[in-house]
């Protein structure tokens, strides 16, 4: 017989507890006594930053392998996991960075594959259907379970998803980087789904290294670093700063030059600069701009006034209409981008998937891309295999990349990770210009603080660098000199010291200029 005593223990004992959960790869110990203690009926974030080991724990929880030391409790009970089979009987269910649905068949058969509702020997669809739609009206969940799952939008396919594991009658739900895939107002709606699950008695463990996100839905924040949990925190009173501190595991790296290395050499000159549109139009007029060796020259502006122009003028992919482009004070302006690279430009592209690197090649063959001609890539007319590999294995350590080697897909590494790859394999070969387009967007703090620490080191050495960042904090913090570009002209330059992120918005959007006379372009 239950008494209130008992009652008491059942709503306090946590829905999951891990305890000293170790789980070593060959070469690599993914999580290192991890301690994790989630309530029920609550969203439990799980943060970190990528490669911290947030997966590998929620690949033990789910079963998928066997922790080599350490205790797993669900409700109270200690369990061991063989198969996904036996989590799924504890009733966990998780739904993984990569959706996992056959786009040929429909959802309701996405659904229940694996675990199909037969009667009298055959499969009961239309008991599936049902239950599919009780569990939408239940937890608020809609998709139209006929629909075929390759016309669903990836909102939709994570419902699907989502139900797919709650059909198995799942109590825990585990949602590694659910958001990762979805566009905002996607992750409203999943958020509003989460809280349905809640509200429900459902317990949830949401993985993310988003910190606004984790703040917004989370009961409970839990935060792992290099594959051991520091420390847990309340998503009510903590901050993105101190989150991040916990993430990183350091005070968190500021932009700033510190002492200004810029010298009277001027390394990159655009002398009246315009460039028309194939329609004819002006998308760049009159610009002038010099930067010097050891100069840091920040461009701040709305996306979509120029600066891809701009990138395009200095690194000759598209021809300019008027003016000259000098690099070092040679004139480079008819040089094909091949050439002026050769000349000494580096170049970080705004677009790290479409421009800088090929996803499905491996990291020393992306070390080869736009070095073709040169050593240590080339020997002659000839790939020097052996000499980009080692001089791959060069970056990967100094520019700290983390991956398990060299010969792994590109596609394989986080997105901080290539991208430190890129600056690496842009800062090779001693150039003397560096067009840095958005060098750190969409990366972790720590590859952020070591892509600042790299550019500063390079300035310090001479390098004159273009920054293009929508960070106004980093592009005020990481200049020497800063200028604002809009509708295609470099309007107004500011003092890195003096202004401010407001300042600069400002003059972004064109609010200095209050002229009412002025007539908007057609
Ligand atoms: N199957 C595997 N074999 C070897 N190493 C792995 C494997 N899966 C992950 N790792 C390594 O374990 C560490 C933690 O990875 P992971 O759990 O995926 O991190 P997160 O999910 O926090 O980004 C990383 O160093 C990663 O490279
Ligand atoms: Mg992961």
């Amino acid at each position: 017989m239950s008494t209130a005593t008992d009652l008491v223990e059942t709503v306090r004992t946590p829905a999951v507890r891990l305890t000293g959960i170790t789980k070593r790869y060959p070469g690599v110990v993914a999580n290192s006594d991890i301690n994790l203690s989630v309530r029920r009926a609550s969203v439990h974030a799980l943060v970190g930053e990528n490669g911290a080991g947030k997966s590998t724990l929620m690949k033990t929880l789910f079963g998928l392998h066997q922790p080599d030391e350490g205790t797993i409790e669900v409700d109270g009970r200690v369990c061991s996991f063989h198969s996904p089979a036996d989590a799924i009987s504890a009733g966990i269910g998780m739904v993984h960075q990569h959706f996992m649905l056959a786009d040929n068949l429909t959802v309701w058969e996405n659904v229940v594959l694996g675990s199909e509702p037969v009667s009298g020997g055959r499969l009961d669809g239309a008991r599936a259907r049902a239950d599919i739609s009780e569990i939408g009206r239940r937890y608020g969940l809609y998709v139209d379970p006929k629909a075929l799952v390759e016309e669903l939008g990836v909102g939709a396919r994570q419902r699907v998803e989502i139900i797919k594991v709650l059909y198995r009658g799942a109590k825990i739900l585990i949602l590694d980087e659910p958001t990762a895939v979805l566009v905002p107002q996607e992750v409203d709606e999943l958020f509003g789904n989460l809280a349905g699950l809640k509200a429900e008695g459902l317990t949830i463990i949401f993985i993310s290294h988003k910190l606004d996100e984790v703040r917004a839905i989370a009961d409970e924040i839990t935060v792992i670093r290099r594959g051991t949990t520091v420390g847990t925190a309340d998503p009510r009173s903590v901050t993105n700063r101190q989150l991040a501190e916990m993430m990183v595991g350091s005070a968190l790296p500021v932009p700033e030059l510190r002492e200004s290395t810029v010298t009277d050499q001027v390394m990159l000159r655009l002398a009246g600069v315009r460039v028309t549109s194939a329609e004819g139009r002006d998308v760049l007029t009159d610009i002038d701009l010099t930067i010097h060796a050891g100069e840091v020259l920040g461009i701040a502006g709305v996306e979509g006034n120029g600066q891809a122009e701009l990138v395009d003028a200095i690194m000759g992919i598209t021809p300019i209409a008027e003016g000259t482009v000098s690099l070092d004070s040679i004139d480079i302006t008819a040089l094909s981008t091949l050439k002026r690279r050769e000349a000494g430009i580096g170049f970080i592209s705004e677009d790290r998937h479409r421009q800088g690197l090929t996803l499905l090649a491996s990291l020393w063959e992306n070390r080869a891309l736009g070095f073709q001609t040169r050593r240590p890539v080339a020997k002659g007319i000839f790939l020097d295999r052996a000499a980009t590999k080692a001089d791959t294995r060069r970056i990967v350590q100094e520019f700290d990349v983390r991956t398990p080697g060299i010969d792994v897909l590109a596609a394989a590494l986080s997105g901080g990770n290539q991208q430190k790859l890129i600056v690496g394999r842009e800062m090779s070969g001693n150039p003397v210009l560096l067009i840095a387009s958005h060098p750190t967007r969409g990366v972790d703090v720590g590859a952020q603080a070591a892509i600042w620490e790299q550019l500063r080191k390079a300035r310090a050495a001479g390098l004159a660098v273009l920054l293009i960042s929508a960070d106004l904090e980093e592009l005020i913090g990481m200049s020497d000199t800063l200028t604002v570009i809009l509708r295609g002209r470099l309007v107004g330059r500011f003092e890195p010291r003096d202004v401010t992120p407001e300042i600069l918005g400002i003059a972004m959007t064109g609010g200095h200029e209050a002229d009412p006379t002025e007539t908007p372009e057609a």
